[in-house]
């Protein structure tokens, strides 16, 4: 009998559900002959607003440049502090590079993987002017606690939110707690796109308007610039295919919800470290981590029976070789601790119920 394969993520069948409806967007698209800042894109805007119950979503061409536009248009003195999580996907630490801020490292509850408010208020000084928050892996950060020490010290909030579409807490979705709101929808998101693209979400008026000059060469009326701007517009044909991918989202997480019950009521607890689920949050689980000390062993044992799964993220910001420079001498042993244990488990859309037995069923009689 052959062995049975799970992929960790396979993107042409996660799509094959929506190829139709893709085909028939492409086609109006094509035939339009209006091929940039058209009709799809300003109805995916508003289609995502209306999903999220934001006042504005600006598109833009990644998720990188939504965190980077998102923090030009706040005005933040160069120079200042902003703090990040220390376990982030590095484009969060480069965006406030670009920008000409400094990334101030925060460690995250161990158990949650998302930022400690504790550390928060440790880590602040008279330069601090913003905290950029993480909802990694599809969890939304403690964000009561962290607006109510934003306020205290005057300080902006960026989410962002590459990995929580749809994710909420007490009812409110990502993107709508703090200024901005920065999402990706790079393929392999909860909502992805065939290529690159991004967008804002915000509820400021003010920053909006900036926000729709900036991403397009801070014009809005054709040859007259109000601002130094950008050229990072999210592209029509990729705008036409979110929008009918947005209609399924919530059926998207519901599907990945539903595998992650099942890991979460059949993993041997007592050998794996598994997600903590909160009362109050929707998690729509972009990633599952579980975490064991012979990771590695682990991983290959898993590949030996026909499992890939992903490591999210092997190296820490501080330690990457572009970065260690910003960051001399300093170490951050949770982080440290979690990037050399946690393994992404398979939980894609095209993920079934039968894999996700088998991955279980292999997980508990791992020899360790
Ligand atoms: C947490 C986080 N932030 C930002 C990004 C950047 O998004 P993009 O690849 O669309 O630029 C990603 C994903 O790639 C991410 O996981």
């Amino acid at each position: 009998m052959s062995q049975k394969l799970v992929d960790y993520e396979n993107l042409k069948k996660l799509n094959q559900p929506f190829f139709a409806e893709f085909q028939q967007s492409l086609k109006e698209s094509v035939e339009s002959g209006w091929y940039i800042l058209g009709n799809r894109v300003k109805g995916f805007e508003d289609d995502f607003s209306t999903y999220n119950k934001s006042k504005f979503t600006i598109g833009v061409a990644s998720g990188l440049d939504a965190l980077i536009l998102g923090l030009e248009v706040l005005g933040l003195p160069k120079g200042s502090e902003v703090l990040v999580p220390s376990n982030t996907y590095i484009a969060t630490i480069l965006a406030i590079v670009r920008v000409g801020l400094k990334p101030v490292l925060i460690e995250p509850i161990e158990q949650e993987y998302n930022l400690d408010p504790f550390e928060i208020r440790k880590r602040i000084t008279s330069s601090t002017t913003a905290i950029v928050v993480v909802h990694l892996y599809g969890k939304l950060c403690r964000m009561n606690e962290i607006i109510a020490i934003a306020k205290e010290h005057e300080l902006k909030i960026i989410e962002d939110c590459a990995q929580s579409h749809g994710s909420s807490y007490q009812g409110k979705k990502a993107g709508t707690f703090g200024d901005i709101g920065a999402f990706s929808f790079y393929p392999t998101k909860n909502l992805g796109a065939l290529g690159d693209a991004g967008a804002i979400t915000t509820d400021s008026d003010e920053l909006a308007d900036k926000l729709f000059y900036f991403r397009n060469y801070g014009s809005k009326t054709k040859y007259y610039n109000k601002y130094i701007g950008y050229n990072s517009r999210l592209d029509e044909l990729q705008a036409g295919i979110l929008r009918v991918k947005l209609k399924y989202l919530d059926a998207m997480n519901q599907h990945k919800n539903e595998l992650a019950g099942m890991y979460l009521s059949k993993l041997d607890a007592s050998r794996y470290i598994l997600p903590v689920v909160q009362q109050d949050y929707f998690d729509t689980f972009h990633i599952f981590p579980i975490r064991h000390p012979r990771r590695d062993a682990l991983r290959e044992y898993l590949l030996t029976n026909g499992i890939k799964t992903e490591i999210h993220y092997p190296v820490p910001p501080h330690q990457q070789e572009g970065y260690k420079d910003l960051f001399p001498g300093q170490s951050y042993p949770i982080s440290e601790k979690i990037h050399h244990s946690v393994l992404s488990l398979p939980i894609s859309y095209a993920t079934s119920k039968e894999d996700v037995e088998y991955v279980i069923q292999i997980l508990n009689s791992f020899e360790d």
